[in-house]
């Protein structure tokens, strides 16, 4: 059992930021460097998988160093080094499993894999750590769309997931259709604040089934329109679409909380930075006497600091994870 008060260095790089930070006992963060590779990526439309890799072994030490001293700890104060082995990029995931493990080695502590999205559940107990369970997690990314019951640490339960693809995939490619850039997620929110969410009708699909999720329908629904009505103002199509993807999202999340009898709700993942998605949970959590956590926008999007938060955990529950641990691209919540 590591004590809370000893500090872990977590590092992330499964996608195109490369991150790290030092957080004392899943709860106190003493450093959170996040480095985006975006410019790099922006003039591709989308995250370049071997540019992201390069990228991150050139960041990665600097990152750590700039992480270390901001904390102000050497490596004999850590307890750990954890970092993310799956799911992500292949090539991006093994710069920062290797470095870890090597770090480690080298430091005598020991090495703990986490898995990204177990971290980004840890990102809302880093800022509320007495969340009372069950709680309903909506955790939005990305390339994850999950409905998660959570009974306790390490103890999740899939509801429901997406059958295509995830909100913020959905986000970057209407944004790219628009002409708005990568990452779209940021892009609509901003564009959509201009515009009125109820100028065009949108399909909300498998609204009232179920707990999975569906967006590629809305995705062509909005290339369509926008094609057969050019002369549309794009702010209204930002705000439209994204008054869809909230309300299906909203909708679901409610009546998880309400089925499993939940006592709160609580957003996980980058699109949970999204302002619309953020106001509409809270008013849905007023209305249904729920307790409502959104994380801060900064612990929404990758970081480092939920890894480490995730790492204390996985570290007090499985121990050290072995040397030869490797990435694991397609690695899923539970089983
Ligand atoms: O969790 P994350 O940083 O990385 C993954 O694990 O995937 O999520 C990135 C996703 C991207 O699709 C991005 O467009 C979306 O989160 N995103 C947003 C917002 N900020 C980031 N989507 C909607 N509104 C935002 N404000
Ligand atoms: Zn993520």
């Amino acid at each position: 059992m590591i004590a809370p008060t000893v500090p872990i260095l977590g590092i992330e790089t499964s996608c195109d930021e490369t991150a790290a930070s030092v957080v004392a006992g899943a709860r106190e963060v003493m450093s959170s460097v996040v480095s985006s590779q975006i410019d790099l990526h922006a003039r591709y439309g989308g995250v370049v998988p071997e540019i992201a890799s390069r990228a991150h072994l050139d960041l990665i030490i600097p990152v750590v160093a700039e992480a270390m001293i901001e904390a102000r700890v050497v490596p004999a104060d850590l307890g750990a080094v954890a970092a993310t082995y799956g799911p992500g990029l292949i090539g991006a995931l093994l710069i920062g499993v290797s470095s870890a493990k090597a770090l480690a080695l080298a430091w005598g502590v020991p090495f703990v894999a986490v898995n990204h999205l177990e971290a980004h559940l840890y990102a809302a107990f880093l800022e509320e750590p007495d969340l009372e369970m069950p709680l309903v997690v909506l955790l939005v990314s990305g390339g994850h769309t999950l409905l998660i019951r959570m009974d306790g640490p390490g103890d999740y339960h899939i509801m429901g997931s997406t059958l295509d693809d995830a909100a913020g995939e959905a986000f970057d490619k209407v944004a790219r259709f628009l002409g708005l850039g990568y990452p779209g997620g940021p892009a609509i929110d901003a564009l959509a604040m201009t515009g009125d969410p109820s100028a065009i009708s949108f399909p909300r699909a498998i609204l009232n089934e179920g707990y999975d999720f569906s967006f590629s329908g809305l995705k062509t629904s909005v290339i369509n329109w926008v094609r057969k009505h050019p002369d549309v103002d794009a702010a209204d199509v930002a705000a439209s679409f994204q008054q869809a993807v909230v309300d299906v999202l909203v909708t679901k999340a409610r009546r998880a909380a309400a089925d499993v009898g939940a006592k709160g709700l609580c957003l996980a993942g980058g699109v949970a930075a999204n302002s619309q998605l953020r106001e509409a949970m809270l008013g849905a959590c007023v209305t249904d006497g729920l307790r409502g956590f959104l994380p801060s926008r900064s612990m929404c999007t990758d970081n480092a600091a939920m890894v480490a938060a995730a790492g204390y955990h996985r570290l007090n529950s499985d121990g050290p994870s072995p040397w030869d641990t490797g990435a694991v691209p397609g690695l899923s919540l539970v089983g």
